[in-house]
């Protein structure tokens, strides 16, 4: 397949560049250069529909991760309009061109916990997708529309769309490391993350195994989580620690399993998460010697 991915120059999109390569003719859509001689580069700001038009007719399918990836650095605005008319551009630009399967990239944070301003609790435990979504951020909610609009043009185009939710996508790089060991040792400070991660090896598959999967509904979300939660400490004991009105676990729920079901994904996908934070410590270690 010829697989173009917006936001190929960023930091988790040079890693699934780098997965994709193996399998496809890939190339960038970005506003930054990329770190990949053998792929084609479209310097094309995604807000420019004309433009971002003439370059996906190219292509077959397309893995859109250009945006902004919270909402702590940017005005709310900015985020809200990048993400949510980026996704539109891409979407129109797409029905209007030969693809034929788009892959978001989504987040937890549509669920609405992570940048939540007031309180609230899961409805049960482990979330999966047919928990309730209710983003209180920018972000979270720009993610939750552009899942909605990837929805909207599959039911009036023949685009299949998936969307995968990742949590935090943790990298194996050295200026990252000391960050990493920080959030383990003051966990309790990161309740409203629910201490979800995913590998960036891990989620970088989970792009490969959508792009490639065959029976899939027109449209499809799926939570791409770590099999475990990243403190160490078992899930239930932070449950009810944090958040105690939690009453509602699934009958097998145990041990540090993530909060977040990637289940669905096992299921439809064939995703099961290889790599843990102490694999990625162990690989940036190895950079180090
Ligand atoms: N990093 C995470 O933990 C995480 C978790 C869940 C979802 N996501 C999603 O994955 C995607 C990538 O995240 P990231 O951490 O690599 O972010 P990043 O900021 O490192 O990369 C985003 C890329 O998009 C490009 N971009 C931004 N605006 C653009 C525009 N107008 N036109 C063209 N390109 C533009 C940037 O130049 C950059 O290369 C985002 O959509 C983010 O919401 C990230």
């Amino acid at each position: 397949m010829n697989v173009l991915v917006t936001g190929g120059s960023g930091t988790i999109g040079k890693y699934i560049v780098a997965k994709l390569i193996k399998h496809h003719k890939v190339g960038i859509l970005d506003i930054k250069e990329p770190d990949c001689p053998t792929c084609r580069f479209h310097w094309v700001d995604m807000m420019n529909l004309a433009a971002l038009t003439k370059v996906v007719s190219n292509y077959d399918a397309i893995v859109h991760l250009a945006g902004i990836p919270h909402p702590l650095n940017n005005p709310p605005e900015k985020v809200y309009s990048t993400n949510v008319l980026g996704t539109f551009n891409v979407m129109e630009a797409a029905s209007n061109s030969g693809v034929k399967k788009i892959v978001l990239a989504s987040s937890e944070s549509t669920l609405g916990f992570a940048f939540r301003s007031k309180d609230f609790s899961p409805d049960f435990i482990p979330i999966d997708e047919n928990h309730p979504t209710n983003p209180q951020d920018a972000y979270g909610l720009s993610k939750l529309n552009c899942e909605q609009i990837l929805k909207s043009y599959s039911l009036k185009t023949d685009i299949q769309t998936i969307s995968l939710r990742m949590p935090w996508v943790w990298v194996p790089e050295k200026e990252n490391l000391d960050f990493y060991k920080g959030l383990i040792d003051e966990y309790s400070k990161w309740h409203k993350n629910l201490w979800a991660y995913v590998h960036v090896y891990d989620a970088a598959n989970a792009f490969h195994l959508a792009l490639i999967a065959k029976k899939l509904n027109k449209y499809e979300t799926f939570f791409i989580t770590a099999a475990e939660n990243w403190t160490g400490i078992e899930s239930k004991n932070l449950i009810q620690q944090f958040y105690p009105s939690v009453l509602k676990f699934a009958p097998d729920y145990s041990g540090k399993q993530s909060l977040i079901s990637y289940a669905k994904a096992n299921r439809m996908l064939g995703y099961t998460p290889e790599y843990t934070w102490q694999d990625l410590f162990d690989q940036i270690n190895r950079i180090d010697s």
